[in-house]
C-alpha cells in the first residue's frame, strides 16, 4: 500500500483517510467529499471487520457489496480504494487484538451492549491508520462514541494523525443513513423515523420539563411504535458522562440505540 504513494507520485500530498465497512451510502460519500475538500488525495478503505462484531450472525448478515462500492469510489477523482484482505489486518504474527483499553468509554452505552466492540474497532482502525499513514482521518458523528474512542486512542498511539468528526447525513425525512437500513422493510423504515423524533423531543424539552420526564416521554413514544430500546439518555458531549438534570452550560448529546424488526439502529443529536 505505502509503496504505491511514491509510484503514483503523491508521497508529498496531504492525505485524507475514510475507513468504512462498505455498503457505501451518501453518509460515507459525504465523509469522502469532506476529506477531499481538506486534502489532496483520499484513501477509502472497505473492510468488514470481524473483531468488532460481538454477534456472529450480525457479522455474517452484514451487507457486502464490493462491485457497487468500487463503482461508487471510482466515480471520484483523487480517491484511492483500499479493500484489504483479512490477513493484511490480522496477520498471524500479531496478537488478535491491540493491547489498549479505555474503561471510561469502552464500558458504557454501545460498549455495554456490545462487549468487545470498541476493542475490535480500535484494533482495526489503528492498524489501518498505520498502513495508510494519512495526515487526517474522517469519522461520522453518527457513531459519536466510536468517534470519541478513536480520537482518544489515536491521540495516544498515533498523535501525528488528525481525527475529524463529520456531521450525520440523513434521509429527507430525518432517518440517519446506515448500511443496516438495507435490512429494514418498508414499514420498519417508516417506523425508524421515531428514533430521530424521540431525540428531537428530548432536545426540544431542554429546561422546559425535568430531563427524566423528557426521556420518559421519548422512551414511551419508541415503545408504542414497536421499538425495543437498549438505551435512550442524555450525556455531556465531550466525554459521554450521563446527566440526570439539565446542566446550565454544556454541550449535550441525546443518544439512542433501539431495535426494530430485529435490526439494531443507533442515532444521536448534539444540542
Ligand atoms: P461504517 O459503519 O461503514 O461507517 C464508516 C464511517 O461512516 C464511520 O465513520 C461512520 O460514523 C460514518 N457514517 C455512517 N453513517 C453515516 C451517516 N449517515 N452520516 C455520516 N457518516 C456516517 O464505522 C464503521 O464502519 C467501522 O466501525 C469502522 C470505523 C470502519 C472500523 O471498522
Amino acid at each position: 500500500m505505502l509503496h504505491t504513494y511514491a509510484q503514483l507520485g503523491i508521497e508529498n500530498s496531504l492525505l485524507g483517510f475514510v475507513p468504512t465497512m462498505g455498503a457505501l451510502h451518501q453518509g460515507h460519500l459525504h465523509l469522502i467529499n469532506t476529506a477531499l475538500a481538506q486534502c489532496d488525495w483520499v484513501v477509502c478503505s472497505v473492510f468488514v471487520n470481524p473483531s468488532q462484531f460481538n454477534d456472529p450472525a450480525d457479522y455474517e448478515n452484514y451487507p457486502r457489496t464490493k462491485d457497487q462500492d468500487l463503482d461508487a469510489l471510482s466515480a471520484f477523482d483523487k480517491v484511492l480504494a483500499y479493500f484489504p484482505e483479512k490477513d493484511e489486518l490480522y496477520p498471524p504474527h500479531l496478537p488478535k487484538l491491540l493491547d489498549y483499553n479505555d474503561p471510561a468509554l469502552f464500558g458504557i452505552l454501545e460498549g455495554s451492549y456490545r462487549p468487545g466492540h470498541f476493542q475490535g474497532v480500535v484494533t482495526v482502525v489503528i492498524r489501518l491508520l498505520k498502513q495508510v499513514a494519512p495526515n487526517k482521518a474522517f469519522f461520522g458523528l453518527k457513531d459519536y462514541q466510536q468517534y470519541l474512542v478513536i480520537k482518544k486512542a489515536a491521540s495516544l498511539l498515533l498523535p501525528m494523525v488528525q481525527i475529524l468528526g463529520v456531521e450525520t447525513v440523513r434521509s429527507v425525512d430525518g432517518l440517519a443513513l446506515s448500511s443496516r437500513n438495507q435490512r429494514l422493510g418498508e414499514k420498519a423504515l417508516h417506523t425508524a423515523l421515531n428514533i430521530g423524533k424521540a431525540l428531537r423531543h428530548i432536545a426540544f424539552q431542554k429546561h422546559k420539563i425535568p430531563l427524566d420526564q423528557a426521556i420518559a416521554q421519548a422512551a414511551w413514544m419508541l415503545e408504542q411504535t414497536g421499538f425495543e430500546t437498549d438505551y435512550l439518555c442524555v450525556c455531556l458531549g465531550n466525554n459521554l458522562l450521563e446527566v440526570t438534570e439539565w446542566p446550565d452550560n454544556a454541550e449535550l448529546i441525546a443518544l439512542c440505540a433501539a431495535k426494530i424488526d430485529g435490526v439494531r439502529l443507533i442515532d444521536n443529536l448534539l444540542f
